[in-house]
């Protein structure tokens, strides 16, 4: 849910190096899904749903309940937020 790289490092790989580390890590230790949530609209989710990841629900209100500040991406209010899950194949024996 708080992921970041500095803004003057973005865009230059490290958040798409950092997702790829930490889905391969979970992947290893035998999890069976990985769990995000991000605004409904936005680069972020893209980024998200580009590694696999897909809708599971939504949390209205969430960015407003939970924030003390209201919070603007490209002059939009975030009012919602989606959750997202990266589901692992199980493994056969
Ligand atoms: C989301 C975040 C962690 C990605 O890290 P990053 O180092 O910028 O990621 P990458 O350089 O690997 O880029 C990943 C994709 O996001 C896009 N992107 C990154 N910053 C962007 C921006 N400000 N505007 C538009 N697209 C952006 C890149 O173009 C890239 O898309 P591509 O694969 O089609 O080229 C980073 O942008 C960030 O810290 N954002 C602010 C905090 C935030 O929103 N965190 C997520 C909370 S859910």
């Amino acid at each position: 849910m708080s992921i970041a790289v500095q803004p003057a490092h973005q865009k230059s790989g490290y958040g798409t190096a950092l997702l790829k580390w930490i889905v391969e890590f979970f992947r290893k230790s035998g999890a069976s899904q990985l769990e995000v949530g991000t605004g409904t609209f936005g680069y972020q989710l893209a980024f998200y749903q580009r590694h696999g990841f897909r809708v599971t629900s939504i949390d209205h209100d969430f960015f407003v309940n939970n924030y003390p500040e209201p919070i603007f991406e490209d002059g939009i209010q975030l009012f919602d937020m989606l959750r997202l899950a990266l589901k692992y194949p199980s493994k056969v024996a």
